[in-house]
């Protein structure tokens, strides 16, 4: 029986998620490949993310004839990249999400101990307001989105979704335990975390991947 609430953990079983994540996992995929491939993941997991955000109605002239539409309500969505390797899914999510406002989180792993340490935070104003998706690719440990949903808390979010390609089973487990309220989506869940706390079978370094900095 898996430790974790299920109906908040949203594993995107869509087809074309699924593809592109085993094309995104091959050791042979190349830098730029893998890129592309992460944005194009990020916009479809941010879909399915984003289904439930509320509506209003307007009144609205077609060259027809007037109606009554449906559009978003409230303020901007807030997107929170996790430094560096969440900027591989911003792309995908922005296009989906243009006007959306955007703050980065910077965490830094520290090798031997694995856990977090900030360098950088820049958030939007009114978080109180917003709903958030913050992204990450990879939910290893769950340390850094943990971190990063205590900064967006701190200044009021409350509508938090976590958005990431891959997660362990031990950091769905803690990133609930830390912030039980927050809605993950996940292309995938793996069959564990390693002793240099990579995710198997994984995909190896998501930053480096992303960068060619292997
Ligand atoms: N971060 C990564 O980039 N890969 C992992 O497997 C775990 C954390």
């Amino acid at each position: 029986m898996s430790e974790w609430d299920n109906s908040r953990v949203h594993l995107i079983n869509h087809p074309l998620v699924q593809h592109k994540l085993t094309t995104l996992r091959k050791k042979q995929t190349t830098t730029m490949e893998f890129r592309l491939l992460a944005s194009e993941i990020g916009l479809l997991l941010a879909y399915e993310a984003t289904r439930d955000l509320p509506l209003k109605s307007v009144e609205i002239d077609t060259p027809l004839e007037p109606m009554v539409a449906q559009e978003l309500y409230g303020k901007k969505t807030c997107i929170i990249s996790i430094l560096r390797a969440g900027n591989g899914l911003l792309d995908g999510v922005l296009q989906l999400l243009p006007a959306a406002k955007v703050g980065y989180v910077g965490m830094e792993r520290d090798e031997i101990t694995h856990q977090p340490k900030l360098y950088y935070c820049k958030l939007p104003k009114a978080m109180d307001e917003r709903n958030t998706l913050v992204v990450d690719p990879m939910l290893a440990t769950g340390f850094s989105a943990i971190e990063s949903i205590h900064k967006v808390k701190a200044l009021g979010g409350k509508d938090i979704r976590f958005i990431c390609l891959l997660a362990a089973p031990e950091g769905l487990t803690a990133l609930q335990k830390a912030h039980p309220d927050v809605e993950i989506y996940t292309g995938a869940i793996d069959r564990e975390l390693d002793e240099n706390a990579y995710i198997r079978p994984g995909l190896g370094d998501a930053g480096d991947r992303l960068y060619g900095t292997l």
